[in-house]
């Protein structure tokens, strides 16, 4: 069992037989299994949890989709640069970039002109700052936000497309976020992802930075949700 002790956080595996080298726990699994505790925050956050139960109306739903624009356009600012880096590039995949989208239905969402009156919140600041200090030259912080809102967008973030078409008739426009179809089936392209975080040549140091800025991420977004109820109380639907 001394090999459990070398691998803290690792989840323990059936097919441990005694006295064998602990198998080697993949990655994705490992940094999946390390923000089960902080996704649950997250996915539980009180302006999600007033979204899922539709109690916010469709300009509070408008309020998250402008943040959503500060925090892609730089991260897929980033991407642009990944381009070059050999570790960074093989996760930069354009289909799953969402700026363009967000364009799109900001447009119908906040009307012409949006562009000039939406501003970041300050948690959102942080997140950009972040970003800029992490995801344009080092390609483990490109990957840590890069995981953390698309798989998250490809997983739960569907949960919310859904709820848009639902609760306020919205589709195409206006939700075109939610929009993945040019990547084909999600659940195929979640394993690639997977695969990917697997293959990459990262060692135990970078493994364990890597989920701290992962961790990190996420707080960062359940620092913005927070921001964004604060100011959803003006936005309860009636
Ligand atoms: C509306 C609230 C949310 C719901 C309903 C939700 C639900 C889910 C579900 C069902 C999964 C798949 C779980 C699995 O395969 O183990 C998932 C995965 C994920 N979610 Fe969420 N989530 C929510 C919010 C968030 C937020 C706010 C973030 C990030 C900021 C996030 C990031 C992720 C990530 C990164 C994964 C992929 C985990 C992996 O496969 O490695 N989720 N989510």
């Amino acid at each position: 069992m001394t090999d459990q002790a070398v691998h803290p956080g690792r989840p323990e595996t059936e097919s441990q037989a005694p006295g064998q080298p602990l198998p080697q726990t993949p990655f994705s699994q490992v940094l999946r299994h390390s923000t089960r505790e902080v996704h649950d925050r997250a996915h539980h956050s009180r302006y999600m949890n007033a979204l899922l139960d539709g109690r916010l109306t469709l300009e509070g739903y408008t309020k998250l989709a402008e943040q959503y624009y500060f925090i892609y356009s730089t991260l897929e600012d980033a991407a642009d640069a990944m381009t070059s880096d050999e570790v960074g590039a093989p996760f930069v995949v354009p289909e799953l970039h969402r700026t363009q989208a967000l364009v799109v239905d900001l447009e119908r969402l906040a009307g012409p002109g949006w562009r000039d009156r939406i501003t970041p919140t300050p948690a959102t600041r942080s997140y950009v700052e972040r970003l800029r200090e992490v995801a344009y030259d080092w390609a483990g912080g490109f990957v840590a936000h890069h995981y953390t809102r698309y798989l998250g967008d490809l997983a739960g973030g569907q949960v919310v497309g859904k709820l848009l078409e639902r609760t306020y008739g919205v589709t195409g426009p206006g939700a075109r976020f939610y929009d993945f179809a040019a990547l084909g089936s999600p659940s195929a392209f979640r394993t690639r992802y997977r695969a990917l975080l697997d293959a990459a040549p990262w060692d135990e140091a970078e493994h364990e930075r890597i989920m701290a800025e992962t961790q990190h991420a996420f707080e960062l977004n359940i620092a913005v949700l927070d921001d964004l109820a604060d100011a959803a109380e003006t936005h309860r639907a009636a």
